[in-house]
């Protein structure tokens, strides 16, 4: 058979808002041109982003039915523990209410101001909480890794070479930790090779560094690793996570992610100091140690997702979705992140945009172009959301990627949305000229990009934008 299938049928619908031009336009500008600003009730195809906002399946609504709403020591907390340890094999587990939260608890407990943490690259929320006690977050991605347009696979990896670097020029006291992400988010969805963490792992060994795994996508990496890393062709996606869990001290999940669920994460580590210190914040910020700032409902959901995403099936379906529209956007010259990653299709806003100058934010020029034609909602992955403004003067260093990611939500939109979204990608990069610069008239000092206002700039602008 040559047809990838979603090895699910669908039992209950959702209406989408079909919109016009017209009210598109209205509702944009009173979002302030900031798509995360804009009520879901205006969007038609949402891809902004793939956490928290999948279907679950008949079988995770079956165990929220079975919820134990028990303060402590609950039943679905005995369940949610038993998955995560059978999984990660590791000694403390702690639920909490979602990724960052578990972030926020680990850089609070084991950073101090002036600390380093190397990761092959910071997610924004995991680069913001660690800058938030005071500490440096250090992105060593490969060379191969930075360079957009390579095919070659596993270009999430960490440099290892600059890792060891790293580790003489700041010395081991000042990193308590490193992190790996798998899949690394930020760099276009690409994975992390198994030979990598274990080359990772060494390195971190020799000098007493523990590693800990920010592991939102591990089954869609566990999947890149069987597909394409020699010796794993064989193994199951779990015994491919499991091995790679082996390798880690610790980990932070966003079970938003491949826990497929809607809200909910946790943190798990072998040492017992770190596992006293983080309960004593959960309890403090989160809740008791057995619910973490979750309903037990939540738990139930998250004990079957994290094993429905292990699937074989469900992966091989998930990533054929993504290289189905990489593909076709490839056909048209439209520039991509590639290879296709595990949970979007990343463009290149610079090269889309190439008649906007750097600090002229073409990242939302194609995520505002993407909702006023066809009521997609993008998410910015560049200047704004990773460019750094200096406190004292405000001058701004813009990021070194402009990216836009259409984030795919899991078992959530069909083959026709996908189609609906490559014509409308189509159109826009045959108008690309017309796409408008755009200015920031409000921010907040951390984690812009949730808030921000934008304008569009100049005169010329609105006379590009009549054109159309
Ligand atoms: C790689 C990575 N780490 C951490 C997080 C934070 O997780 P959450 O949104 O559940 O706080 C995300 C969320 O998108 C992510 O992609």
């Amino acid at each position: 058979m040559q047809t990838i299938i979603e090895p699910f049928r669908i039992k209950m619908t959702e209406a989408l808002p079909i919109t016009t031009r017209k009210l598109r336009e209205a509702r944009l500008a009173s979002a302030q041109y900031n798509v995360f600003l804009l009520n879901a009730e205006d969007i038609t195809i949402d891809l902004l982003t793939d956490s928290g906002t999948g279907a679950m399946s008949s079988r995770q609504w079956a165990a929220l039915m079975m919820g134990d709403e028990s303060y402590a020591g609950s039943i679905s907390w005995q369940h949610f523990e038993q998955t995560v340890r059978e999984i990660t094999g590791l000694k403390h587990i702690f639920p909490t209410h979602q990724g960052r939260a578990a972030e926020r608890i680990l850089a609070a407990t084991r950073l101090k101001a002036g600390d380093v943490v190397p990761n092959n690259s910071h997610f924004d929320t995991t680069r913001a909480n660690i800058e938030y006690v005071g500490a440096l977050a250090e992105d060593l991605l490969t060379a191969e890794g930075k360079d957009i347009y390579s095919d070659k696979p596993f270009k999430g990896n960490m440099d290892t070479a600059k890792l060891e670097q790293l580790i003489k020029a700041h010395g081991v006291k000042r990193i308590p930790f490193c992190m790996i992400t798998v899949t690394n988010n930020t760099g276009g969805g690409q994975p992390v090779s198994m030979a990598n963490i274990v080359a990772v792992k060494k390195i971190l060994k020799k000098y007493g560094i523990p590693l800990v795994i920010d592991c939102c996508r591990f089954a869609e990496n566990a999947y890149f690793i069987k597909k394409y890393e020699p010796g794993y062709g064989g193994k199951s996606l779990t015994k491919i996570a499991q091995e790679m869990f082996a390798l880690a001290d610790a980990a932070v999940m966003s079970a938003k992610k491949d826990g497929l669920a809607n809200i909910g994460g946790f943190f798990a580590c072998n040492n017992d100091a770190w596992a006293d210190d983080f309960r004593n914040l959960l309890i403090l910020t989160e809740g008791f140690p057995t619910y973490g700032g979750l309903a037990g409902r939540d738990l139930e959901v998250i004990a079957v997702g994290l094993r429905e995403a292990l699937e074989y099936d469900y992966q091989h379906y998930r990533h054929a979705t993504v290289e189905y529209m990489s593909s076709r956007l490839i056909a048209r010259g439209i520039p991509i992140v590639r290879p296709a990653g595990g949970h979007a299709v990343f463009l290149d806003a610079a090269g889309f945009c190439s008649h906007l100058k750097a600090g002229e934010y073409p990242g939302i020029g194609l995520v505002n172009a993407l909702y006023l034609e066809g009521g997609i909602r993008a998410v910015e992955l560049g200047s704004v959301m990773f460019g750094r403004v200096d406190a004292a003067t405000g001058k701004e260093t813009p990021a070194p990627r402009e990216l836009v990611r259409l984030a795919f939500p899991r078992r959530v939109y069909t083959q026709s949305h996908f189609e609906y979204v490559i014509e409308v990608l189509d159109g826009i990069w045959k108008h690309r000229e017309a796409i408008p610069p755009y200015r920031i008239t409000k921010q907040a000092p951390f984690l812009r990009h949730f808030t921000a206002h934008f304008a569009q700039s100049g005169s010329k602008v609105a006379k590009r934008s009549r054109k159309r």
